[in-house]
């Protein structure tokens, strides 16, 4: 069994802080983190660089004591507003300095995987192929991840190393440091609405609330990246990497009632995020009845995600196929690990029962 040592770029995000726990539990990895700020729970077997992306001089310098370098996993993304237009120039320059530190640095790098995602079929834009396939025809740019992929797979050329690329979609957690997910947000819009005796409405439109949609758990995601990275099938090429499963959001709607104890109500199509400004005495009161930890309320629940989500009125889903035929058939069920995940938070005392 050979050694290999993985680079992780953005070890501290949604993509790859599983991605961290899945390599460091196989003996045969070491894994580098980067990111600019430490992770914030210890790992023993984790090295960590401390680095800024944007600055290639640091980048390179950081990565120059790191010559065991063989595997790179780029998961890093640029500041972005929800819904709004996404930073080609920033996150492509970050992409580029890492390949440039690691190609100065690693000697035997073997292999450069990029995290993108399910917006590459344009799903921030409107309804597209679904079950999107990964040859699907791109959507008029600008769209940061083609511009990466691209430059991926241009500085590969004549390279010993290849490359490949990963697209979930919605990845979910538990996660308590990460305020970008949809199982806290969710179970706090839950909550809530229980605490105010009214029944689980959904925050979105009819359209959406009977589409299908899929998402990507964490830790399936990094069981795919691994896999990914290292099968000979899968090089020089992108696969879609969700959990192999879709569902209606009424249906986890239906579970998230069932599981808060609570009458499942209709669509109300509101800004979530509008409509949850004032509620932290509200929040703060059930903080203090089921001896929570106390959060102000925008760390717990990224609002504006549920409401782009919740304003999808059209089917999300990618077809796992591809990765399948490759050889990469693990699945998991959506809406009974997002239980699983919201269940976990209560056993935490962040959410209530
Ligand atoms: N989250 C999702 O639901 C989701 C779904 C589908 C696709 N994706 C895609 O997955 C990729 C990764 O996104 P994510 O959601 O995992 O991002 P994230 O949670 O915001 O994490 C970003 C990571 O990159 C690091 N980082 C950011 N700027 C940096 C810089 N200048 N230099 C060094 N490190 C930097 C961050 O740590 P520091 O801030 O400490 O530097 C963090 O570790 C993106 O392409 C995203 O579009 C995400």
């Amino acid at each position: 069994m050979s050694q290999k040592t993985a680079l992780i770029a953005g070890a501290t995000g949604a993509a790859s802080i599983r991605l961290v726990d899945v390599l460091l539990a196989d003996p045969a990895w070491s894994v580098i983190g980067l990111s600019r700020n430490p992770p914030k729970s210890a790992h023993d077997r984790l090295a960590y660089i401390r680095a800024d992306l944007m600055d290639g001089p640091h980048t390179r310098k950081a990565l120059s004591a790191h010559s065991g370098i063989t595997h790179a996993f780029y998961t890093s993304r640029a500041p972005f507003k929800e819904g709004g237009l996404e930073d080609v120039e920033g996150n492509v320059a970050m992409l580029e300095n890492l390949i440039d530190g690691l190609e100065a640095a690693a000697p035997n790098l073997a292999h450069i995987h990029l995290v993108t995602g399910s917006k590459w079929y344009g799903i921030h834009l409107g309804p597209g192929q679904s079950p999107a396939r990964e040859d699907a025809p791109r959507h008029m740019p600008p769209n940061f991840y083609y511009d990466q992929q691209d430059v991926l797979a241009d500085r590969q050329q004549g390279r010993q190393w290849t490359w490949s690329a990963s697209r979930p979609n919605v990845i979910y957690d538990f996660a308590p440091e990460r305020v970008r997910n949809l199982v806290p947000t969710i179970g706090a819009w839950a909550a809530i609405s229980k605490e105010l005796g009214v029944p689980l409405d959904y925050p979105g439109h009819p359209d959406s609330f009977n589409a299908l949609t899929d998402m990507t758990d964490a830790t399936h995601l990094a069981h795919a990246l691994k896999w990914i990275a290292t099968a000979d099938t899968a090089h020089n090429q992108a696969f879609n990497a969700t959990d192999g499963d879709f569902f209606r959001w009424r249906h986890l709607w239906q579970r998230v009632a069932d599981h808060f104890e609570m009458e499942l109500g209709v669509c109300r199509p509101i800004s979530a995020e509008a409509w949850m400004a004032d509620k932290q005495p509200l929040w703060d009161r059930i903080v203090t009845r089921h001896s929570l930890e106390a959060k102000p309320l925008g760390d717990l629940a990224a609002w504006g995600f549920l409401d782009f989500l919740t304003n999808q009125r059209f089917d999300v889903v990618s077809s796992m196929v591809k990765i399948r035929q490759a050889g990469f058939t693990e699945t998991v069920s959506s809406i009974d690990k997002f239980i699983e995940h919201l269940a976990r938070y209560q056993d935490a005392r962040i959410l209530p029962r």
